[in-house]
């Protein structure tokens, strides 16, 4: 055995419980007592978590006219840093493009500097004109790729998907064990509320959040529910934000259908409230934050089994481009940094007894592995890799811009209290995390080949 680490409390599926766990050739080898290895390292009172898998994030993307802050590199080395040590990022397919083809050119670019094992979904915007591009996803789930996003808005941006190429990419992912994943909001409520505020002079990061209230993402996410039932499809919904949606998600889910759903911290935490502040403009993402109703409703679906995953939609600008739309919500970049905020935001609601441990190690790390085909991440199981972070309870932190380890200069989180925090972390049992400071080394991070998506 290489390293022990012994007297910590495992937290592992349903349960907790005080075990030592043997690590050899960057696999869990042991888990139990007396297990003997060239290097010991006591945990005694620390608990012993596996790594969270982040299904949601998008490095160095190009949107909203710039690229988001954080490079491959940048984006995973904060992510070790918050315990998180898989990564899936979302490579866009262009038109023209094949599949596998926008995977490599996104895995060409992350992987002489990516710090966290990493993973893609792609993002079809193009199903080509004879809808050449379905006939490609066999190969892509072979190649790894086994889940597809499809953005139902960011029509001027080329990214969008309209109801006829979702249905026809639901029937050929359900052929080919691909999932589905879907941002659900209305693309022409949208555009009509945008135009009417614009007309109006109303341009505050306020009228972000009017322009994309509850009903228009309701709207969206009920009828992706409805083709996927139609069709029998699997469906993910990603950054899942209002009560409707956790409504109907539910029902779907009690009627028996393959229906996922994702949240972020950031609905967890805020609500549409932060569109008012004056700093405003640096929430806007989309979907925005809802009001108080859907936090508790989100809340309440993560105690219920309603909601599946916590990933982050980690998709950070700088001050100066967020500053672009000071005057004019629709010239802001949409997304907010939060890779290295999600584990310890979890554990820490967990330390409080909002939920349990167990439970925020499934959210985060259990559930998304499973969901998404990592066979080898997302428990302390034997014979997975050993990915696992060590948690102090007792060591609170206050989120601040100058204590993370991305590329970005300004975070949401800000100022944000946690009771307890990551203080080390092991990527297939080498130590990339210890005590605030990153101590990997950039490029050790592997692809992660994939199986089929959307089985539980
Ligand atoms: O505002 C967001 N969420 N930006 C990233 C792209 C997306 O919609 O997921
Ligand atoms: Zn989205
Ligand atoms: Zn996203």
């Amino acid at each position: 055995m290489d390293l022990v680490i012994k007297n910590g409390t495992i937290v592992s599926g349903y349960q907790e419980f005080q075990a030592d766990l043997g690590i050899e050739n960057g696999r869990i080898a042991a888990i139990g007592g007396n297990i003997k290895a060239g290097e010991e390292l006591d945990a005694s009172g620390l608990y012993v978590l596996p790594g969270a898998v982040d299904v949601h994030t998008h490095l160095q993307m190009p949107f909203g006219g710039t690229v988001s802050a954080d490079s491959y590199e940048a984006g995973t080395r904060a992510a070790v840093c918050g315990g998180v040590t898989t990564v899936f990022d979302y490579a866009i397919q262009r038109k023209g493009k094949g599949i596998v083809q926008t995977v490599e050119e996104r895995r060409g670019l992350a992987e002489p500097g990516v710090c966290a094992d990493i993973a893609f979904h792609c993002a079809i915007t193009d199903l080509g004109n004879e809808g050449e591009l379905l006939n490609e996803f066999a190969g892509a789930a072979a190649y790894g790729v086994s889940s597809f996003k499809c953005f139902m808005v960011y029509k001027k941006e080329g990214m969008m998907i309209d109801d006829g190429m979702l249905m026809r990419i639901m029937e050929k992912a359900g052929e080919t064990g691909i999932l589905t994943n879907v941002h659900a909001e209305n693309p022409d409520a949208i555009d009509a509320r945008i135009a009417g505020f614009l007309a109006g002079g109303k341009t505050s990061p306020w009228h972000h959040y009017l322009s994309r209230p509850e009903f228009v993402e309701a709207e969206a996410v009920k009828r992706a529910i409805h083709w996927a039932k139609a069709l029998g499809a699997k469906l993910y919904i990603v950054h899942l934000a209002c009560k409707e949606g956790v409504e109907a998600v539910a029902k779907a889910k009690a009627e028996g259908h393959a229906i996922f759903a994702e949240t972020c911290p950031q609905y967890l935490e805020f609500t549409s409230d932060v569109y008012k502040r004056e700093d405003g403009r640096n929430f806007v993402c989309s979907p925005p934050m809802k009001g108080p109703e859907s936090r508790e409703a989100l809340w309440k679906a993560i105690k219920l089994g309603v909601i599946d995953t916590v990933a982050t939609d980690h998709c950070p600008f700088m001050q100066a481009e967020k500053d672009w739309g000071k005057d004019d919500f629709t010239k802001i970049p949409n997304g907010c940094a939060g890779i290295e905020n999600l584990y310890p935001y979890m554990l820490s609601a967990a330390n409080a007894g909002r939920i349990s441990f167990s439970r925020a190690a499934q959210l985060c790390a259990e559930t998304p592995a499973k969901l998404f085909g990592c066979a080898s991440k997302g428990s302390i199981t034997v014979g997975k890799d050993a990915d696992i972070v060590l948690y102090d309870r007792a060591k609170d932190f206050t989120i601040s811009v100058s204590a993370m380890h991305s590329d970005y200069d300004q975070t949401i989180w800000e100022g944000v209290a946690l009771k307890g925090y990551p203080v080390k972390t092991f990527l297939r049992g080498s130590l990339v995390y210890d005590n605030g400071k990153y101590v990997g080394k950039p490029g050790q991070g592997r692809y992660v080949k994939r199986s089929e998506s959307g089985c539980l």
